[in-house]
């Protein structure tokens, strides 16, 4: 008998004539989300999984394992794709592709002239800090707990172009969203031509107050470039509200799409102030996709896998997926603040937190613990080492159970008692 976990083994094997929905135990659809979601839907939203079920990989903030629809839409169009690469055939590729930016557009609230489906976060925040013209005399406004395709890439073409850079500190614990609001304000001046800041941290997970922040920048003519790679998938990101410039993610992450593939949000007012900088063939066929997407052969089959992964969670429900994260993680702070000596970098308030929560075991050396963690009790993390907020980081998302947060839980108790 062929268990589903031999997918991938299949998708390697280029001749097999298997489609993967013929393995015996391939999961079924995913149900209709019922009104009030129990452990028992989210052990069948599981079930669209590989997984093993004594595996538990809490890392969203890294990388997402796709579900079952995904995986057979991006089989199935691969398939076609190798059967027949001719152009003629290929043509319906396109096709795909702007039905994934349609169902990117429709998700975000915004519309398909608008959406750039990049390769990933990284390139798509390089797109923007290389795509406008900066010089002497500007000045970008930053957060420092932006990813180093943000911070990094602004500071190093700050060099470049001449323009400078202000770094808004985010102390620990989050401060609240006024401290970030009263920061901007300050930091902001009538030279500052862009602010960019993250949705939700990867570092300490502070949710910041996006759609203040954008509206302050607006008011003062400022661009922003709001970094979601860990908010898109996760949270109900409504972008018709929070009115960004740019606005940026990863399939790969929240999303539970495709591998390498991204989506990079440039609204209407923008569009003038921002060129191409990766400039190629094979463009998207409306608005800014005309001219930002132009780079070149992609993975069509893994575009047309982000829209499945869209629909997907769409199936389930946006402001479902976002609840079930955030008690994932609200369970999680609440045991790991019971432990002695766990220090958390997370603020417990979801006011201010999402569903990243980072933690100093005392004095646990952390990769080490981190390989324990994985070897002995099965469970996937992040760490963290260095003297900046050093620790674990787990980002529990929909494929994750209670009974998995328990686990988790014990397991750091386990090791903060007896050492690793
Ligand atoms: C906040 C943030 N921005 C950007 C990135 C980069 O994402 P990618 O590696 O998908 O380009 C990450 C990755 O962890 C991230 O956490």
């Amino acid at each position: 008998m062929i268990s589903r976990r031999d997918f991938s083994r299949l998708l390697a094997m280029s001749g097999s004539m298997l489609l993967p929905q013929q393995l015996s135990a391939w999961p079924a659809p995913l149900a209709q989300t019922p009104r009030g979601p129990d452990e028992r839907f989210w052990l069948s939203v599981r079930d669209q999984f590989l997984m093993p079920p004594a595996l538990s990989v809490m890392n969203a903030a890294n990388l997402c394992p796709s579900p079952a629809p995904v995986l057979e839409a991006m089989y199935r169009s691969t398939r076609d794709m190798d059967g027949d690469p001719s152009f003629d055939n290929r043509q319906k590729m396109s096709t795909g592709k702007e039905e994934a930016r349609r169902l990117l557009a429709r998700d975000l609230r915004v519309t398909p002239e608008e959406i750039v489906i990049a390769r990933n976060t990284s390139e798509a925040n390089n797109m923007v800090s290389s795509g406008l013209d900066l010089k002497a005399g500007d000045e970008v406004v930053i957060c420092a707990d932006n990813h180093p395709s943000n911070n990094s890439a602004w500071m190093q073409k700050a060099k470049r172009f001449g323009y400078t850079v202000t770094v808004i500190k985010q102390p620990n614990p989050h401060p609240g969203a006024e401290y970030f609001v009263e920061a901007a304000t300050r930091a902001i001046t009538s030279r500052t031509r862009v602010l960019a800041f993250t949705h939700q941290t990867s570092t300490a997970g502070d949710v910041l107050p996006a759609n203040e922040l954008c509206r302050l920048a607006r008011e003062r003519g400022v661009l922003t470039l709001v970094d979601g790679a860990s908010a898109y998938g996760l949270f109900d990101v409504d972008l018709s509200e929070m009115q960004p410039d740019f606005y940026t993610g990863s399939a790969h992450k929240w999303p539970c799409g495709p591998k390498e593939v991204g989506v990079l949000f440039v609204s209407s007012r923008a569009q003038q102030s921002i060129h191409p900088s990766i400039i190629s063939a094979y463009p998207g066929a409306v608005g800014i996709s005309r001219t930002l997407e132009a780079i070149g052969q992609r993975d069509e089959p893994a575009i047309i896998g982000f829209g499945e992964a869209v629909v997907f969670q769409t199936k389930i429900g946006r402001k479902v997926i976002e609840e079930r994260s955030r008690s994932l993680a609200q369970a999680l702070i609440a045991g790991l603040r019971r432990i002695d000596g766990v220090q958390l970098w997370t603020h417990p308030d979801p006011a201010r937190s999402g569903a990243v929560v980072t933690f100093r075991p005392g004095s646990l050396d952390i990769p080490k613990l981190s390989a324990a963690l994985y070897k002995n009790d099965r469970i996937g993390c992040a760490t963290r080492t260095g003297s900046d907020r050093p620790g674990i980081r787990f980002s529990p998302h929909i494929y994750n159970t209670m009974a998995e947060v328990d686990r988790a839980i014990a397991a750091i108790a386990k090791y903060m008692k007896q050492g690793v």
